[in-house]
């Protein structure tokens, strides 16, 4: 049975291999930030569960009006089963059902990850220079949840780069 839950302390472990497999090695979170974000009350973690197994999960940082999704991650073993959509759709969720204004990501600038956010709603709104590093840059997108924002009066897209560890520790998201 495939099911997506809150992640308590005890998926660590699960949490960081995926980390470990689904990402390069310069876009990893540590270990120290994946446990943080598990205590903390401005993040959520999600994870999606199959048989037992952790094969994904997401994290989710909120703010007043504007939430992020900060990482998302499949075990590579199950990419391209659902999993991910099942998270993104979680995170969907969550970020409107906690009365978020808009759910906001940085992502790699590759057709196959910035289309699939795409069908989800999100648009771009900025490209984010060096942002993974130098020449590495992001997308910035953003799902408009109210309808004033959708047409067109949100504010302009504040925050600059830097990577997964500093989102992770409270600065921008680096996924
Ligand atoms: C992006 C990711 C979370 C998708 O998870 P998934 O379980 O493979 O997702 P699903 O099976 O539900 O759907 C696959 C969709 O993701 C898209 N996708 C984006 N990047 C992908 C990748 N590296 N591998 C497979 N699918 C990818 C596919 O095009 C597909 O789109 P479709 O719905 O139009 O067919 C997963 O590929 C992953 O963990 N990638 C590595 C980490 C990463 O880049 N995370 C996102 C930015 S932090």
């Amino acid at each position: 049975m495939t099911g997506i839950r809150p992640a308590v302390p005890g998926d660590i472990d699960a949490i960081m291999a995926i980390e470990q497999t689904a990402f390069d090695p310069e876009r990893r979170a540590s270990r120290r930030s994946l446990v943080r974000a598990l205590g903390s009350a401005r993040q959520i973690v999600m994870v999606c569960e199959s048989a037992g197994r952790v094969v994904g999960y997401a994290i989710l940082w909120r703010f007043e009006h504007t939430w992020r999704l900060y990482s998302i991650a499949t075990d590579p073993a199950v990419q391209g089963g659902g999993v991910g959509t099942g998270l993104l759709e979680a995170a969907i969720a969550a970020a409107r059902g906690g009365g978020a204004r808009w759910l906001q990501l940085e992502a790699r600038p590759a057709p196959a990850l910035t289309n699939w956010y795409a069908k989800h709603g999100f648009r771009p709104i900025a490209t984010l220079s060096d942002y993974y590093g130098p020449g590495d840059d992001a997308v910035r997108m953003r799902l408009c949840f109210r309808r004033d924002v959708q047409r067109g009066r949100q504010p302009a897209p504040t925050g600059t780069s830097t990577a997964k560890k500093k989102a992770l520790q409270g600065g921008p998201s680096a996924i």
